[in-house]
């Protein structure tokens, strides 16, 4: 049997005594306040027994981490329509870039690069009556978490200098993929990504992805249909232009973002979350990268 607390302590020693952290993200100014030195990871496998090591009850700014949990209430939602607005092929291209937006005519990419989100954000809140409200809800209910909770003093920091975001609603709304105004969506966009939770906390969030929808309370949040796309999604999208690495090196579909979270999972085995502030050049977690390799070659687990 695999020992994953033993195998948790050792990459958490490792990665606490690091001297090559990477870079905090900075262009979200209330970001650069985290101290780099922190370090969690947690694991939950299939029969709900859970493991963990260092900050991983720590609450942390999860970013583009929320753009899966939009992605399955959208999906939820509106089903199959949602792909009339956004694609599913990698970008190969960072996060915020636009180049591909405007040639492809505002259709983006794919749900997780920033203008697909920002376009699954539109359809939130095209069809939830209080938008902001009914997406912390869904996340609270996916944990079963009521302290779940935006940072407002993030989404205030990345409104004020989300320059990039607004040039890419602003190219979506020219090409007529955005039905609310920018002002709105991109509030709903901040707030989301805002939103503090702990590995632990994400963990639970992301069971559904690795147990066919389902959650740990026994509630089912999607189809078997909807958890093979988004899975799809992460493992060939989740990391931008560093996906091959990450698929490469790590072997799971998962999800980072620029507050330092990573989530993967291997169906049906485990889902596990890391949290390490610093950034590699890429704009993913450095260390959480590192560990998360370190898991998979360590228990032989992941989906090849
Ligand atoms: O839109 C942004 O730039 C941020 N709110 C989220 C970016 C992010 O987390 C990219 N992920 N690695």
């Amino acid at each position: 049997m695999i020992d994953y607390q033993e195998i948790l302590d050792g990459i958490a020693s490792n990665c606490l005594t690091a001297t090559e952290k990477g870079k905090i993200a900075t262009y979200i100014p209330e970001l650069s306040k985290v101290d780099d030195s922190k370090f969690g990871i947690h694991l939950v496998d299939n029969s709900k027994n859970n493991y963990s090591a260092g900050d991983s009850d720590e609450l942390f700014s999860i970013q583009s981490i929320s753009k899966v949990l939009s992605l399955g209430q959208a999906m939820s939602l509106v089903g199959e329509d949602l792909w009339k607005r956004v694609d599913v092929e990698p970008s190969g291209d960072p996060f915020n870039h636009l180049s591909l937006l405007e040639m492809e005519n505002g259709i983006p990419r794919n749900p997780l690069i920033n203008a697909g989100a920002i376009v699954v954000a539109d359809i939130l809140i095209s069809n939830l009556e209080n938008p902001k409200l009914e997406f912390l809800n869904y996340v609270r209910e996916l944990t079963n978490d009521n302290s779940i909770n935006f940072d407002i003093e993030v989404a205030k920091s990345e409104k004020e200098t989300g320059y990039r975001n607004y040039a890419a609603a602003n190219l979506l709304k020219s090409y007529g993929n955005l039905k609310n105004d920018v002002e709105t969506v991109l509030d709903f966009y901040f707030h989301q990504c805002s939103l503090k939770m702990s590995c632990s906390q994400l963990t639970k969030a992301f069971y559904p992805f690795m147990n066919k929808g389902v959650c740990q309370q026994g509630k089912t949040f999607l189809t078997v249909r909807q958890e093979k796309r988004i899975n799809a999604l992460m493992l060939t999208c989740g990391f931008y232009d560093e996906a091959g690495e990450f698929a490469f090196e790590v072997g799971l579909p998962g999800k980072s973002g620029v507050g330092g979270g990573i989530v993967a999972l291997l169906p049906g085995k485990y889902c596990v979350a890391t949290w390490a502030p610093g950034l590699n050049a890429k704009g993913n977690s450095k260390l959480g990268m590192e560990a998360l390799e370190k898991l998979t070659t360590a228990t032989a687990q992941s989906i090849f």
